[in-house]
């Protein structure tokens, strides 16, 4: 029997964190290019957490006792005109993520498919305050502008944006979060 709709794009979500992943590196080596060693850690960590959504996506599909496949992923984009158009990038990755799950748990919920809801609902949390961060984020680059980058740096030694990825709730991840 093939697997279900709710299934396969479960799969396909996989994918889509790897790539959201890679796509944060590219962002950080862009920033570390720059010497804007706070903005990089800040992507660096974003990448990670991406990377661990996919291994609790993993992890998911192996407690479900469902086959496990590892898509590839296409190249992220690595050259950006500006750092806000670098962070603009991260948000509408962002807000497209939280498409895709919104659609994940339409079609668990279609499926009656009450476990997989169950799970999918720490991910609609957690997209709700990537897409916030990430907004405010790119609120202080836009103020600071191109010129006063050095002043967004000084903003993240005192506040770091977003929650740095702690979070007790957080489900499994397959091999352990990093
Ligand atoms: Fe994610
Ligand atoms: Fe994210």
């Amino acid at each position: 029997m093939s697997a279900s709709p709710f299934i396969e794009r479960l799969r396909e979500q996989v994918g889509h964190e790897f790539a959201a992943s890679q796509q944060y590196i590219a962002i950080a080596a862009y920033f570390d290019g720059q010497t804007l060693p706070l903005l990089a850690e800040h992507f660096y960590r974003q990448a990670l957490e991406e990377r661990n959504h996919a291994m609790m996506l993993v992890q998911y599909l192996l407690d479900a006792e469902l086959d496990v496949s590892i898509p590839g992923v296409a190249a992220p984009q690595t050259s950006f005109d500006s750092a806000a158009a670098a962070v603009k990038l991260a948000l509408q990755q962002e807000r497209r993520v939280t498409d895709q799950f919104s659609e994940l748990t339409r079609l668990a919920r279609d499926e009656s498919a009450f476990q997989g809801e169950q799970f999918l609902q720490w991910f609609l949390k957690e997209q709700l305050e990537e897409t916030s961060s990430m907004s405010d984020l790119l609120a202080v680059v836009e103020r600071a502008g191109e010129e006063n980058l050095l002043l967004v740096e000084d903003f993240l030694a005192r506040n770091p944006v977003g929650d740095g990825g702690a979070d007790d709730a957080a489900p499994a991840a397959a091999g352990g979060a990093l």
